[in-house]
């Protein structure tokens, strides 16, 4: 199927066309960051409002690029939450105008299933698999049996960790969000040279907590100001970066230990980070795991990921009605339920 596909989640406008879920055409983002960095994190209302402007203009460079006119696009995959209600429903709104003008199909999708798909583009992975989402609103561990079957096994009980990279770079005086620029940072810096905590690193489950490290990097910059550039500023993001993978592979170790999982995907914004990738590739070198992560262009948000479990969905015959309208929380695991 040759496939329009839509993400309004956040601070991002995109559109893709991709053919048979696997063959990107094109894949436009048009990114907020910059107003949004003037206040220091997303304005939902400010999203909203550029969500609009950018829409149309957004879709129609989309198939531009891939050289393909609206009357031969055969289904429309779209972002249905989690995210910002009136972020989401821009997206979602333009993906029903088009499939009843155009009397195609449309679904819609998790933001989270695009991210764990997004490798699929690139190569696809065997089912089971065992995921970590690691974005600026999840740090999620799910067991992903297939397309809809997806059961959490560990979660952040506070912060994400893309959240815990942009609050410690905001702390730092960086503008959001940072956590590019901590990563870039700590490759200079000496990760032993700050003890930072490892939250619940020994508490038995698969969890995650990150805003005690953000407390941490807080009370160590009351404490001893950095100044960027500079030798303690870029220590005390690598110390941080270390803090931060160095729980995510003890969890995902046990993980993997616990389920006897034989591939892993990383996924989401943070899966960008060059630390999280070295740690996860040795970890899965010495474990005998199969890794997949997207290339770096493929973990932040995108519409071409929506386009995978879309493509499946829609040849399924799983057709959302146009009835179906946004949803701001949505829970992985109950996406089987309603499968049935
Ligand atoms: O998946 P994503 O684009 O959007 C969400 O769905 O949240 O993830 C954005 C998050 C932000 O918190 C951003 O700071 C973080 O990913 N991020 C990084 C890196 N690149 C992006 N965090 C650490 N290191 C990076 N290289
Ligand atoms: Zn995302």
């Amino acid at each position: 199927m040759l496939l329009l596909s839509i993400e309004t989640s956040c601070d991002e406008t995109a559109a893709a066309v991709v053919r048979d879920g696997r063959e990107i055409l094109s894949s436009v983002i048009s990114s907020q960051v910059a107003i949004h960095a003037m206040y220091g994190g997303v304005v939902p209302e400010i999203a909203s409002r550029k969500h609009l402007e950018s829409i149309t203009p957004v879709i129609s460079h989309a198939l531009q690029e891939a050289g393909v006119g609206m009357e031969e696009i055969e289904g429309v995959a779209v972002t249905r939450g989690p995210g910002l209600s009136g972020a989401l429903l821009v997206g979602f709104s333009a993906a029903k105008a088009i499939a009843a003008a155009r009397k195609i199909p449309f679904v819609g999708v998790h933001h989270i299933e695009g991210h764990l798909f997004a490798t699929f583009l690139e190569k696809p992975v065997d089912f089971p698999f065992l995921a970590l989402v690691v974005s600026g609103g999840h740090t999620h561990l799910y067991h992903v049996e297939d397309y809809g079957h997806y059961t959490t096994l560990g979660r952040t009980i506070d912060d994400a960790a893309g959240e815990a990279y942009d609050k410690c770079a905001k702390i730092m005086g960086m503008p959001y969000p940072g956590g590019h620029l901590i990563d870039r940072m700590a490759q200079s810096g000496k990760s032993d040279a700050i003890r930072l905590p490892r939250p619940l690193l020994r508490d038995g489950t698969l969890n995650f907590s990150f805003s005690g490290l953000k407390t941490a990097v807080l009370q160590h910059t009351m404490k001893n100001p950095v100044s960027i550039p500079g030798q303690d500023a870029d220590d005390l993001c690598a110390s941080f970066q270390e803090a931060v993978c160095h729980v995510l592979a003890a969890k995902t170790e046990a993980a993997i230990r616990q389920t006897g999982a034989a591939r892993l995907v990383v996924a989401g914004g943070v899966a960008c980070n060059s630390g999280l990738r070295l740690r996860m590739a040795a970890l899965c070198e010495q474990l005998g795991v199969e890794l997949s992560i997207p290339h770096p262009s493929l973990c932040g948000d995108n519409a071409a990921m929506l386009a995978v479990p879309g493509d499946h969905y829609l040849s399924h015959g799983l057709v959302s009605p146009l009835s179906m309208d946004v949803t701001a929380t949505w829970d992985m695991d109950s996406i089987k339920e309603s499968l049935k």
